[in-house]
Parts: structure tokens; sequence; C-alpha cells
């Protein structure tokens, strides 16, 4: 896989099951946040899935679209779009009251000196979209930040496993939980957190992360000696089946791969096929960021892209020097200091 083009077919191939399930599901689906690192192929999947099974639905992309020509190329793609500021409430207000909401937006990078903004965008936003949206459904993107580090040998952190989230990022985080909780209740509002530790693109990502610092010679961290990863293609199939398993109070859901994976033998697998050999800095700590998600794989089956797969294609992306996003994802990170 070579080329933009070929690895976004890849993304957006919906799988039988998918198309199954949107039959089951009444209404259109608006992606509040459609224009970050997911939300595209998110809604391409979902606007291919649609028209392969037949179904007529709208696809409605919801972002700032402040760069870029991405409104064109989902506009290009059968997606309608909406630009809107969410923090600008006639903006919001201004919305059509769609059935299904996936909502993406949020803020991570730059919460460091800039704390007030990411509680607004990730703890005071939540409450006024789950008012605006009270009689949808919404599946609402989380993290497994919300989760403390935990013992690397006990197979991560389940969906009743307490939380404890470290650093403002994360806080910031249960308290978007928390709120649409809250509006849950009081309005009834079936809802599903959507706790995700880790997309993988070939563009953007933990492999990619590791993988180019093996083939810049640069040492690999391996304190967060352990990570999870998902493909994208597969975290944005679970997203819209989740749209199956919404309820109130809401429906908590994990989301990554099955394995707990060691940083040293990715290194060392990316390594082997960039015929590098991996360095490494400090030692694997006996706690990580580490999220069970058995209860994804039990509804929606185990992720169709492997971990090997995944290796394999980031490998082949950064020997041939792919596009990529300038988004590093900080999983090295044990403060929560984003
Ligand atoms: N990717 C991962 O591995 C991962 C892991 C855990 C959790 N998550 C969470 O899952 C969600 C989706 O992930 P992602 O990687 O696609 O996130 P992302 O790259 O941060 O994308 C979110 C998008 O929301 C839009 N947005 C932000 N503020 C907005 C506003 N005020 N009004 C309208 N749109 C706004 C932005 O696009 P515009 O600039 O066009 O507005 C932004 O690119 C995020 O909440 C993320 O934190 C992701």
């Amino acid at each position: 896989m070579k080329t933009i083009t070929e690895l976004e077919n890849y993304l957006t191939t919906p799988s039988d099951a998918l198309m199954e399930d949107l039959k089951k599901i009444d209404g259109d689906i608006l992606i509040l946040g459609v224009g970050g690192k997911m939300g595209p192929t998110l809604a391409k999947l979902a606007r291919r899935a649609l028209d392969e099974a037949g179904i007529e639905k709208r696809v409605i992309g919801v972002s700032r679209f402040s760069s870029g020509n991405l409104r064109e190329e989902l506009e290009g793609a059968g997606i309608e779009t909406i630009a809107c500021d969410l923090l600008d409430d006639t903006q919001l207000q201004a919305l059509p009251n769609v059935k299904n909401i996936i909502y993406m937006a949020g803020n991570k990078f730059g919460t460091v000196g800039n704390e007030h903004f990411t509680w607004a965008m990730n703890a005071y936003l939540p409450g006024r979209i789950a008012d605006k949206f009270k009689d949808s459904r919404m599946v609402a993107f989380s993290t497994g930040n919300v989760y403390p580090l935990t013992n690397v040998l006990t197979n991560g952190c389940s969906e009743d496993h307490p939380v404890n989230p470290v650093g403002e990022y994360a806080q910031s985080c249960l308290g978007r939980e928390r709120v649409l909780t809250n509006f849950s209740h009081k309005n009834k509002t079936p809802m599903l957190l959507f706790r995700l530790n880790y997309a993988i693109d070939l563009r953007y990502g933990v492999l990619l992360e590791i993988a180019k610092q093996v083939q810049a010679g640069k040492s690999v961290d391996l304190t967060m000696g352990n990570v999870n990863v998902i493909w994208q293609g597969d975290a944005n199939e679970y997203a819209i089946r989740s749209l199956l398993h919404v309820d109130h109070p809401p429906t908590i859901l994990n989301v990554t791969g099955p394995e707990t994976l060691s940083v040293r033998w990715l290194a060392n697998e990316l390594a082997k096929r960039l015929g590098k050999e991996a360095l490494f800095v400090n030692e694997e700590s006996d706690k990580a960021l580490l999220n069970n998600s058995s209860k994804a794989h039990q509804l929606f089956g185990y992720p169709r892209v492997s971990i090997q797969e995944m290796i394999d294609l980031v490998a082949e992306w950064v020997a041939n020097d792919g596009e990529t996003i300038n988004k590093p994802t900080h999983f090295q990170e044990r403060e929560g200091a984003f």
C-alpha cells in the first residue's frame, strides 16, 4: 500500500456486519468533529456502507473546516457538510436535529498552559451538545486515559475498573463522560461512551511513531513498555455499529485491539522490516495505560486487521516515505501532561 488513495480505500471498505447493522438503524447520521484524524474516513466508511447496502440515509459531517480542502473532498464522496464552530451556541443550535450523533470533537494537545480551553471543549461543550441533541441517540468518543496506569499483567482495565484519570486532559475527558451521563439520565437520551485507545492509520499513530524512531536510528523509550492499538478502519466500524448499543444511562465501551503489546517487540518487528536495528532507552515499567476491550470484541468480533498486518503496512509506508500527519500521540506520556 503506497498511496493515500489505496490507504483510504482500505480504511473505508465496509464489512457485511456493518451493512447489516446499518439496516437496523433508523434516521440520518451527523458526525460532530469530522475534520480530525478519524472523522473523514469514518464518514466515508458510513457513506460507502450505506450505498453498498442500498440504504437511503444522509451522512452529514460537521467541523469548522478551518483549513485545507476536506470539505470539498467529503462532498465529493457524497457526504453533506456543515461548517460550524460547536462552541458558538448560535451555530450549534442551527444544526439540524438528526437521529444519530457520532460526537468526535475534543481537545488534547496544547492542554498544558491552556487548561481552561480543554475543559470548555471536553467538559462544557458536551452539556450543550447533549441538550441540543436530547432526542437523538449518541455515540460519544472518549478515551482509555480515564483509567489509571495499570499493572501490565492484568489484561488492562475493563469498563468496570474504577476511573482515575492522570492529568487535566484525561480529567476533562472524564468530565465529558460525567456531563453526558447527567444529561442522559435527565433526558433519557441513549448514549454510548466510546473509550478508545490508539487508532492506527499509516499517516499517524503509535506504530508510525515507533517506526520513524527506528528508521532514524533514535532510541525508543521503553518506560511505557506496553500499549494497545486498533486499526482505524476497525475503530470506525465499531463506532458506527455502536449506535445499536446506546442506552440510558450510557453504555460504556472500551475500544482497542485484543493484545497487550510490548513496545520492545513492536520496535524489533518494525526494525526487521526496515532493515535496521532497534535502539532502546530505559526499562519497561510494570505499569502502563492499558484498556481491556473484550466486551467490544464480543459485540463486534475481533478487528479485521491484525497487528502483524499493521506492522507490515506501517513499515512499508515508512520505507516508501509515505505522507504523514504531524500529530504525535505522545503515548509515552505517563504524567498526563499533553
Ligand atoms: N485517534 C486516536 O487514537 C484517539 C484515541 C483516543 C481518543 N480519541 C478521541 O476520539 C476523537 C476523534 O479522534 P481524532 O483523532 O479524529 O481527533 P482530532 O484529530 O482531534 O479531531 C477532532 C476534530 O474536531 C474538530 N473540532 C475541534 N473543535 C471544534 C469545534 N469547536 N467545532 C467544530 N469542530 C471542532 C476539529 O476539526 P476542524 O478543525 O475542522 O474543526 C478536529 O480536527 C477525539 O475526541 C479524540 O480525542 C482519539
